[in-house]
């Protein structure tokens, strides 16, 4: 088996994704960081396209940042992309952060073959180039959703995964998977990341807390599934931000929890979005969709120790921020689709 360690840490990063919420500022803080970012995403529609273009515009002032529209299933334009990065005979990158993908849960009940390609394919297409032109590091995002609902909380990387409530985790699972081969096979070195709940300014109109925020601002009804008791590890972008740059470091093949430690109930989330934005919530409570967890709560001792990971933003100044960040692109961000 080929020997996967290396002593210098990574310089040249392609970010796939990259006008997504969590890679968009993945790539500002390793931008921040000096690092020689190359980001790309292919800009599907899956959301409202305006965030998209809102985070790439903040991206494209950063000067030297390389950004690319690009699809995963487009293999003879990522080699085309990967031969240009390695001329002079070097790798084209020292590490690849794999973030783009089909998220959300229910949707993937609906369209489960447009996950299937993003998460698996797409997965698998960027492995072959870091195995073809020599990359030997690569970061994959992965979700909480893996965990299913077997499994006392909190949840820890070694508890059994084998049970997927949706094609999106069951997505997530297969892509594990085909890492994992690939640094059994080829020596790549891969650090799994699974994301829980992720927040913050920007973040996706499918998710509850910018849908929320903008529909109890504007006086329209949320729909909450269930009786609001379900609980989330509700985690801050920029602090899973730097735990995705920490993970950049030689692991061999590892899978690391991020998430805030700190779960709060989705009824608690609204009565702080009521006090934030000053209005009162207008609630339609839906049945409980079955593909839902009831709760997520990561167990983080191993990015603690591992990557010298530690959440810093409390839920109060995270969803603060992304209050703020509503009233200053508000001319807009009313009309961004949050059904
Ligand atoms: N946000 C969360 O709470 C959360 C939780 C767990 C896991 N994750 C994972 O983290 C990653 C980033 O999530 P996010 O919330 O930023 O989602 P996002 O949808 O905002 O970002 C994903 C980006 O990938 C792009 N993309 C999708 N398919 C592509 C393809 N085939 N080729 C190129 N680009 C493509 C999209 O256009 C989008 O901009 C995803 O892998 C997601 O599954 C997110």
């Amino acid at each position: 088996m080929p020997d996967s360690s290396f002593s210098t840490p990574p310089q040249k990063v392609l970010v796939t994704g990259a006008a997504g919420f969590i890679g968009s500022r993945v790539c500002a803080l390793l931008h921040e960081q000096g690092y020689a970012v190359t980001g790309l995403d292919s800009f599907n529609d899956a959301y409202d396209v305006r965030l998209k273009d809102w985070r790439w515009a903040q991206l494209e002032k950063r000067p030297g940042l390389e950004l690319h529209r690009l699809d995963l299933g487009d293999v003879a334009g990522l080699t085309s992309l990967f031969e240009k990065q390695a001329s002079g005979g070097s790798a084209p990158f020292d590490a690849v952060i794999n973030l783009a993908a089909r998220a959300g849960v229910r949707a993937s009940v609906e369209f489960p073959a447009v996950y299937v390609e993003a998460n698996v394919s797409g997965s698998l297409n960027l492995l072959e180039m870091c195995r073809k032109f020599g990359v030997k590091k690569f970061v994959l995002a992965s979700t909480s959703s893996l965990y299913g609902k077997e499994h006392p909380t909190p949840y820890r990387e070694d508890m059994n995964t084998d049970h997927q409530l949706s094609p999106y985790a069951a997505t997530k699972k297969a892509a594990e998977a085909m890492a994992y081969t690939y640094h059994f096979l080829h020596g790549l070195d891969i650090s799994v990341l699974r994301y829980f709940t992720v927040y913050g300014p920007a973040g996706r109109p499918d998710m509850t807390p910018l849908r929320f925020t903008q529909r109890i601002r504007e006086g329209r009804k949320i729909t909450v599934f269930g009786d609001g008791s379900q609980s989330r590890d509700f985690t801050y972008v920029d602090d899973i931000a730097r735990g995705t740059i920490a993970a950049l470091l030689p692991v061999g093949y590892d899978i690391f929890n991020l998430g805030s430690d700190q779960p709060l109930k989705l009824s608690e989330v609204i009565g702080l979005i009521e006090e934030l934005t000053g209005r009162k919530a207008q609630i339609d409570y839906r049945p409980w969709h079955p593909a839902d967890m009831m709760a997520t709560w990561a167990d983080i001792s191993k990015a603690r120790r591992v990557l010298g990971w530690e959440p810093k933003t409390d839920f109060r100044t995270g969803l603060q921020n992304l209050v703020a960040w509503y009233e200053e692109n508000r001319a807009w961000a009313t009309q961004i689709d949050t059904d």
